[in-house]
C-alpha cells in the first residue's frame, strides 16, 4: 500500500527506483567537529526518464517531474521568491516559529530525536533545537547531498551539545534513523515548508504512515501546512510580479536543453499559476504560446497553441482537512500554532494510543 504511484511524475523527491541497499558513512571533515553521514545514495539521475514518461502523457495531461527544479540556478531562484513580497508561506511560517519555538520545543521534548525532512532551511531548525529540552540528535535528511552535508556541519557548529546525524536519501522512501549516542525517548519527525502540499493526498497519505511507523508509538510530528484563503492571495503569491516564480518554473526546461539534450524552445512557454477550489490546490503551469515540436532523447512531441504542461501542485488544507488526513494513519492533532491572519500553519501531532498499541 505504501508506494507512490509511478506515474505520476510530478511528485517531488519519488523514485521509480527501488531504494539502493548500499549504505556508507562518510565521515565530512577532519577539523571542527566531525559529522558522519548515512548516504543511501538515493538516485538522482531519473531526469530524462521521468521527464519522457510526463511528456508521452494524452496532450492537456502532460507533467514534468518538479523535483528537478533545485539545481544550483533553480535553487537561487528558490531562495529569491521566499524573499518575494506576494511569497507569504516563508516569512510566515518563519514568524511563527520566531513567536511559538518555546511551545514547540516542549511539546516536542524531553530527549527528541529530531528527524528533519529536507535539510532546507537551517534557521527554523535552530529556532527548534534551541528550544528542546535534553535533546538526543537531530537527523537531518535530504536527496541532495552536498546541501545536506552543508546544513549538517552548520548545526554542528552551531549545536556543540546535539548529536548531528544526516541522512542522504529520498525520504519518500523507508531508511533508517541512526542510533544516537545520548538515549531517545521519542522522535519526532519535523516537516516544515508545507512541503507536504507537494504531494497529493493519495500521497501524502502513504508518506504520513510512513512518517508514523518511522516516529514510533511515542513519536510526534510537527509539521507546516499553507492554510486555505482568498484564491487571490493564492495566486499572487504563485505569479509574483518580478518574475522570479516563472523563470524558477521555466528553468525546468532550461535544465532539459543543457543536461538532456533537449531541443525545447524556452521562449515558446510561458509560466502561469492557477488556483483549482475543487481540489483546494495551486498547479504550476508551463504553457506553449504557439503550435510547436520539442525533441527530448530523441522523441518528438507535438504541443498545440495554449497546451498545459503541470511541473506542480501545491496543496491547501484547513486546518481539519490536514488533521483528518493524518488521523488516517493515526495522528492525533495535539497543537496547533498559527499567525494572525491565518495564512499558515505549523502543527504537532502524537500518535494515537489506538496506532500505537
Ligand atoms: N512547498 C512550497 C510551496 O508549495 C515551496 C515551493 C515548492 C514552491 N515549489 C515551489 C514555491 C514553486 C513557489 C514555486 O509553496
Amino acid at each position: 500500500m505504501s508506494h507512490v504511484d509511478a506515474t505520476d511524475t510530478h511528485a517531488p523527491a519519488t523514485h521509480n527506483a527501488p531504494t539502493p541497499t548500499s549504505a556508507r558513512t562518510v565521515h565530512t571533515r577532519a577539523s571542527s567537529r566531525p559529522v558522519t553521514l548515512l548516504d543511501l545514495e538515493p538516485r538522482t539521475d531519473t531526469f530524462l526518464e521521468e521527464a519522457l514518461a510526463g511528456l508521452r502523457k494524452p496532450s492537456g495531461q502532460r507533467t514534468l517531474p518538479c523535483k528537478f527544479f533545485y539545481d544550483r540556478r533553480g535553487s537561487r531562484l528558490f531562495d529569491q521568491i521566499c524573499e518575494l513580497p506576494e511569497y507569504y508561506p516563508t516569512r510566515t511560517e518563519l514568524e511563527i516559529m520566531r513567536l511559538h519555538a518555546p511551545a514547540m520545543g516542549v511539546a516536542c521534548s524531553p530527549g527528541a530525536v529530531v528527524v528533519e525532512f529536507g535539510s532546507g532551511s537551517s534557521l527554523k531548525t535552530r529556532l527548534l533545537l534551541e528550544r528542546l529540552q535534553r535533546p538526543a540528535a537531530c537527523v537531518p535528511v535530504d536527496i541532495s547531498r552536498e546541501h545536506l552535508v552543508e546544513a549538517a556541519e552548520q548545526l554542528a557548529d552551531q549545536f556543540p551539545a546535539i548529536e548531528i546525524l544526516p541522512v542522504c536519501a529520498d525520504f519518500t522512501q523507508p531508511f533508517p534513523v541512526p542510533a544516537s549516542r545520548a538515549p531517545a525517548q521519542r522522535k519526532v519527525v519535523y516537516f516544515p515548508g508545507s512541503t507536504i502540499g507537494n504531494f497529493t493526498p493519495a500521497q501524502a497519505r502513504p508518506l504520513l504512515a510512513r512518517i508514523a511507523e518511522l516516529a514510533g508509538p511515542r513519536g510526534g510530528l510537527l509539521i507546516g501546512i499553507d492554510l486555505k484563503k482568498d484564491p487571490a492571495v493564492l495566486e499572487a503569491a504563485y505569479n509574483d510580479a518580478a518574475g522570479v516564480t516563472a523563470a524558477f518554473n521555466l528553468n525546468l526546461l532550461v535544465r532539459m536543453n543543457h543536461e538532456l539534450g533537449a531541443e525545447l524552445d524556452t521562449d515558446g512557454f510561458y509560466h502561469r499559476a492557477v488556483y483549482d477550489p475543487q481540489r483546494g490546490r495551486i498547479e504550476m503551469r508551463l504553457i506553449s504560446r504557439r503550435p510547436q515540436t520539442a525533441r527530448v532523447g530523441g522523441e518528438r512531441f507535438e504541443f498545440e497553441e495554449g497546451e498545459i504542461i503541470v511541473t506542480e501542485y501545491s496543496h491547501k488544507y484547513t486546518v481539519a482537512e490536514f488533521a483528518a488526513l493524518a488521523r488516517e494513519v493515526g495522528f492525533e492533532l495535539q497543537q496547533t500554532w498559527t499567525d494572525s491572519r491565518e495564512l499558515f500553519a505549523v502543527l504537532y501531532l502524537s500518535q494515537s494510543a489506538r496506532a500505537g498499541a
